[in-house]
Protein backbone atom coordinates (compact mmCIF):
# COMPACT_ATOMS: atom_id res chain seq x y z
CA UNK A 1 0.00 0.00 0.00
CA UNK A 2 2.77 2.37 1.19
CA UNK A 3 4.69 1.54 -2.21
CA UNK A 4 1.44 1.80 -4.69
CA UNK A 5 0.74 5.26 -3.00
CA UNK A 6 3.99 6.34 -3.56
CA UNK A 7 4.04 5.64 -7.18
CA UNK A 8 0.53 7.34 -7.27
CA UNK A 9 2.50 10.93 -5.24
CA UNK A 10 5.30 10.97 -7.78
CA UNK A 11 3.54 10.31 -10.86
CA UNK A 12 1.89 13.45 -9.63
CA UNK A 13 4.76 15.23 -9.08
CA UNK A 14 6.02 14.52 -12.54
CA UNK A 15 2.81 15.46 -14.27
CA UNK A 16 2.33 18.29 -12.37
CA UNK A 17 6.49 19.73 -13.72
CA UNK A 18 5.21 18.76 -16.73
CA UNK A 19 2.50 20.73 -16.90
CA UNK A 20 4.27 23.59 -15.46
CA UNK A 21 7.14 23.16 -17.67
CA UNK A 22 4.92 23.58 -20.44
CA UNK A 23 3.12 26.12 -19.98
CA UNK A 24 5.96 28.02 -19.29
CA UNK A 25 6.81 28.28 -22.78
CA UNK A 26 6.62 31.57 -23.81
CA UNK A 27 7.15 32.89 -27.41
CA UNK A 28 10.11 34.08 -29.29
CA UNK A 29 10.77 34.90 -32.88
CA UNK A 30 7.11 36.62 -33.64
CA UNK A 31 7.13 38.15 -36.82
CA UNK A 32 4.05 39.27 -38.18
CA UNK A 33 3.25 39.36 -42.05
CA UNK A 34 3.20 43.30 -43.78
CA UNK A 35 1.75 42.33 -46.83
CA UNK A 36 -1.14 39.74 -48.10
CA UNK A 37 -4.54 39.55 -47.05
CA UNK A 38 -6.24 40.34 -43.37
CA UNK A 39 -7.94 36.59 -42.35
CA UNK A 40 -8.27 35.46 -39.01
CA UNK A 41 -7.57 31.53 -39.15
CA UNK A 42 -7.83 30.76 -35.46
CA UNK A 43 -10.88 28.30 -35.91
CA UNK A 44 -8.53 25.74 -37.58
CA UNK A 45 -5.35 25.91 -35.14
CA UNK A 46 -6.45 23.29 -33.65
CA UNK A 47 -7.17 21.24 -36.78
CA UNK A 48 -3.78 22.20 -37.65
CA UNK A 49 -1.92 20.73 -34.94
CA UNK A 50 -3.97 17.75 -34.25
CA UNK A 51 -3.30 16.57 -37.43
CA UNK A 52 0.02 17.59 -38.81
CA UNK A 53 1.49 17.17 -35.31
CA UNK A 54 0.92 13.11 -35.97
CA UNK A 55 3.33 13.56 -38.89
CA UNK A 56 7.04 13.05 -38.73
CA UNK A 57 9.13 15.30 -39.90
CA UNK A 58 12.68 15.77 -40.75
CA UNK A 59 15.54 18.17 -39.76
CA UNK A 60 15.07 21.65 -41.78
CA UNK A 61 11.96 20.00 -43.45
CA UNK A 62 8.41 21.30 -43.40
CA UNK A 63 4.93 19.72 -42.50
CA UNK A 64 1.46 21.93 -43.82
CA UNK A 65 -2.17 22.06 -44.65
CA UNK A 66 -3.79 24.56 -46.50
CA UNK A 67 -7.93 25.27 -44.88
CA UNK A 68 -10.48 26.57 -47.64
CA UNK A 69 -12.19 29.48 -46.31
CA UNK A 70 -13.25 33.10 -47.06
CA UNK A 71 -9.20 33.42 -47.53
CA UNK A 72 -7.72 30.01 -47.69
CA UNK A 73 -5.33 29.47 -44.34
CA UNK A 74 -1.76 28.24 -44.62
CA UNK A 75 0.03 26.60 -42.07
CA UNK A 76 3.31 25.75 -42.03
CA UNK A 77 5.26 24.08 -39.56
CA UNK A 78 9.20 24.11 -40.01
CA UNK A 79 11.82 21.96 -38.30
CA UNK A 80 14.27 24.73 -38.45
CA UNK A 81 16.49 24.38 -35.82
CA UNK A 82 17.32 20.54 -36.13
CA UNK A 83 19.75 19.16 -38.73
CA UNK A 84 18.28 17.03 -41.62
CA UNK A 85 20.58 13.96 -40.83
CA UNK A 86 18.49 12.66 -37.82
CA UNK A 87 15.09 10.42 -37.24
CA UNK A 88 11.77 12.17 -38.12
CA UNK A 89 9.99 13.87 -35.21
CA UNK A 90 6.41 15.24 -34.72
CA UNK A 91 5.97 18.98 -33.37
CA UNK A 92 4.21 19.35 -29.62
CA UNK A 93 0.58 19.55 -30.59
CA UNK A 94 0.80 22.62 -27.21
CA UNK A 95 3.51 24.61 -28.48
CA UNK A 96 1.92 24.82 -32.12
CA UNK A 97 -1.09 25.47 -30.57
CA UNK A 98 0.05 28.12 -28.20
CA UNK A 99 2.17 29.71 -30.97
CA UNK A 100 -0.36 29.68 -33.47
CA UNK A 101 -2.97 31.58 -31.11
CA UNK A 102 -0.93 34.26 -30.33
CA UNK A 103 -0.09 35.11 -34.39
CA UNK A 104 -3.64 34.86 -34.98
CA UNK A 105 -4.41 37.36 -31.92
CA UNK A 106 -1.80 39.67 -32.20
CA UNK A 107 -1.04 39.43 -36.82
CA UNK A 108 -3.59 40.65 -38.53
CA UNK A 109 -1.60 39.18 -41.88
CA UNK A 110 -0.40 36.36 -40.40
CA UNK A 111 3.04 35.53 -39.20
CA UNK A 112 5.53 33.22 -37.82
CA UNK A 113 7.25 32.04 -34.45
CA UNK A 114 8.31 29.65 -32.06
CA UNK A 115 8.80 28.71 -28.55
CA UNK A 116 12.09 29.74 -26.73
CA UNK A 117 14.48 27.14 -27.70
CA UNK A 118 11.54 25.13 -30.44
CA UNK A 119 12.45 23.32 -32.85
CA UNK A 120 9.60 24.17 -35.32
CA UNK A 121 8.96 27.13 -36.49
CA UNK A 122 5.29 27.62 -36.80
CA UNK A 123 3.80 29.86 -39.90
CA UNK A 124 0.28 30.89 -40.58
CA UNK A 125 -0.94 32.94 -43.76
CA UNK A 126 -3.90 33.92 -44.98
CA UNK A 127 -4.46 34.31 -48.83
CA UNK A 128 -6.33 34.44 -52.01
CA UNK A 129 -4.06 31.13 -53.82
CA UNK A 130 -5.41 28.46 -54.61
CA UNK A 131 -5.13 25.72 -51.92
CA UNK A 132 -4.27 23.10 -54.44
CA UNK A 133 -4.48 19.76 -53.41
CA UNK A 134 -2.29 20.23 -50.24
CA UNK A 135 -3.51 18.57 -47.43
CA UNK A 136 -0.68 17.03 -45.01
CA UNK A 137 2.20 17.29 -47.12
CA UNK A 138 5.87 16.86 -45.40
CA UNK A 139 8.98 17.52 -47.35
C1 LIG B 1 -10.51 35.32 -34.33
O1 LIG B 1 -11.60 34.43 -34.28
C2 LIG B 1 -11.78 33.83 -33.02
C3 LIG B 1 -12.86 32.77 -33.15
O2 LIG B 1 -13.98 33.26 -33.81
C4 LIG B 1 -12.10 34.91 -31.99
O3 LIG B 1 -12.29 34.34 -30.73
C5 LIG B 1 -10.96 35.90 -31.95
O4 LIG B 1 -11.26 36.96 -31.08
C6 LIG B 1 -10.66 36.44 -33.33
N1 LIG B 1 -9.42 37.22 -33.28
C7 LIG B 1 -9.35 38.46 -33.75
C8 LIG B 1 -8.00 39.12 -33.63
O5 LIG B 1 -10.29 39.02 -34.26
C1 LIG C 1 -1.76 17.80 -57.06
O1 LIG C 1 -0.55 17.28 -56.56
C2 LIG C 1 0.18 16.51 -57.49
C3 LIG C 1 1.38 15.93 -56.75
O2 LIG C 1 2.09 16.90 -56.06
C4 LIG C 1 0.58 17.41 -58.68
O3 LIG C 1 1.31 16.69 -59.60
C5 LIG C 1 -0.67 17.98 -59.32
O4 LIG C 1 -0.32 18.89 -60.33
C6 LIG C 1 -1.54 18.70 -58.29
N1 LIG C 1 -2.81 19.09 -58.86
C7 LIG C 1 -3.32 20.32 -58.68
C8 LIG C 1 -4.64 20.57 -59.32
O5 LIG C 1 -2.78 21.18 -58.03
Amino acid sequence: MVAISKRVYLNVVVLGSLALSSSAQSLADLNCLTEGRVFNCTNFINSFCTQSGQVPVLGQNTVSQCFVSEFNCNFYAWRGEVANTGAAGEFDQANCESVLQTITNVCPRGGSGRVVDGSFWFTVNPNDASCGNVTVVSS
